[in-house]
């Protein structure tokens, strides 16, 4: 192999620690080969995050992999926290969907006990958004992460300024089990340099979820530097810019394939080194009003009916922060008593990590938002979408991933507001 091992990574490579660790080895060898890696590194962020939450009843290699790897004993060397279950009583669901979601996710019960046994950090360690504060799997900057899951990889290389490859499931597991990753892309300082500018030149606050959405959809998997942010986000990540950059980074992710983007005069890494991490040569895109406006308005709907009534409404992907969900009652409570009405219009599932979920269950907005008919979650609408049954139903979300993986019809913040409050048809 041409890989360059240190001792201790050699001898895992050739046994010491038994055939599970050094087929776990020998995968994430070939996988950093593939990718033209010379060497591996340490992890050093605290935690891990899997991205495959769900028991699917057809996932049997996977699960027979897992009872191998817990048997020979081959266990992360760090705790982790995993993308959202699929399942929830409490979302709306018909008796043909539920009694389809048990069968679907027939061996749910038997992943989660595979997860705990590999170190899953407890039973409410389920959220895409693992760095909210709420949850604590906040990684430093600078910590070398085995993550997978898109909208958490954007956000720990961009906001937090840590470096994680978007590698794959399965794969950040091997990563957290052999305590190194192979060294190549996002790790490395070349790798994190931008290849394009995008300027941004709107009017007004550009929605995040399609400003997200546009720069990914130009960009693709490249790294863009973005210019015209601060002007509407201040130079702090305070919580309001943290949020916006997650639904933002989240778009991007999902819409094109951006692992990381730095924002100038704004994100950690853009502050400290300026200008020096534009590539030369770097490609120029311009987003002023009119192209926002093109983006959105290339978004297919691919209901049957495109004039069907929506009969379900997702808010949270990824997961809501404490401040959207108390920011989103109030203004749910505003628009109601606009439109005149005490109950919404729409069933609305608003979705948030268990911590913070549990969190915002202890303020009086949720009692609010509950008599409003609304439901707080920690699912995946992702998990909860994909299917024949819910993929025909008209439903509606102001999230732009749930959009590209589902037959999610997309609504801007206040359009949904409007929609749910039955302000608007
Ligand atoms: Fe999170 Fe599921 Fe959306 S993992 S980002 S809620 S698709």
């Amino acid at each position: 192999m041409a890989m360059k091992l240190t001792e201790s990574q050699a001898a895992l490579l050739e046994g010491e620690k038994g055939a599970a660790f050094a087929k776990v080895m020998k995968t994430l060898v070939m996988y950093g080969e593939a990718f033209g890696a010379e060497k591996m590194v340490p992890i050093t962020g605290g935690q891990g995050h899997l991205v495959t939450s769900f028991g699917l009843g057809v996932m049997k290699p996977v699960f027979s992999l897992l009872d191998g790897i817990i048997r020979e004993g081959a266990l992360p060397g760090q705790k982790f926290t995993v993308d959202p279950r699929p399942l929830d009583p409490d979302v709306p669901a018909n008796f043909l969907q539920k009694l389809f979601f048990k069968i679907m996710y027939s061996k749910q019960e038997y992943y989660e006990g595979q997860l705990r046994k590999l170190g899953l950090v407890n039973d409410d360690g389920f959220t895409c958004t693992c760095y909210m504060n709420e949850v604590g799997n906040v990684p430093k900057k600078g910590d070398i992460l085995s993550w997978a899951e898109s909208s958490a990889v954007v956000y720990a290389n961009s906001v937090l300024g840590a470096r994680c490859n978007r590698n794959s499931g399965i794969i950040e597991l091997f990563g957290s089990i052999a305590g190194c990753v192979p060294y190549f892309g996002l790790l490395t300082d070349e790798g994190r340099k931008a290849a394009w500018v995008v300027e941004i030149k709107t009017s007004g606050k550009p929605e995040a979820q399609v400003l997200g959405s546009a720069i990914g959809m130009k960009v693709m998997e490249d790294v863009p530097w973005i210019r015209g942010l601060d002007a509407w986000l201040g130079t702090t990540l305070d919580a309001a810019a943290r949020d916006y950059l997650k639904d933002m980074g989240a778009a991007a992710a999902s819409n094109g394939a951006v692992g990381l983007y730095h924002g100038e005069n704004l994100t950690p890494e853009a502050k400290e080194q300026g200008s020096a991490l534009i590539s030369p040569g770097a490609k120029t895109y311009v987003i002023d009003d009119a192209e926002l406006e093109r983006v959105r308005a290339g978004y297919p709907c691919i209901w049957k009916d495109p004039a069907a009534e929506p009969k379900l409404c997702f808010v949270g992907c990824p997961h809501l922060s404490l401040n959207q969900m108390q920011s989103w009652t109030a203004a749910l409570l505003e628009a109601l008593k606009t439109a005149g009405r005490t109950r919404l219009a729409i069933p609305t599932v608003f979705t948030a990590a268990p911590a913070v979920a549990a969190e915002f269950r202890q303020s009086p907005a949720a009692e609010a938002l509950k008599k409003a008919g609304a439901v707080v979650s920690s699912i995946c609408p992702l998990m909860y979408m994909n299917n024949p049954l819910c993929g025909t139903m008209p439903v509606i979300t102001n999230s732009n991933k749930l959009r590209t993986y589902t037959s999610s019809r997309y609504y801007r913040d206040d359009e949904i507001l409007k929609k749910i409050a039955g302000a608007v048809k």
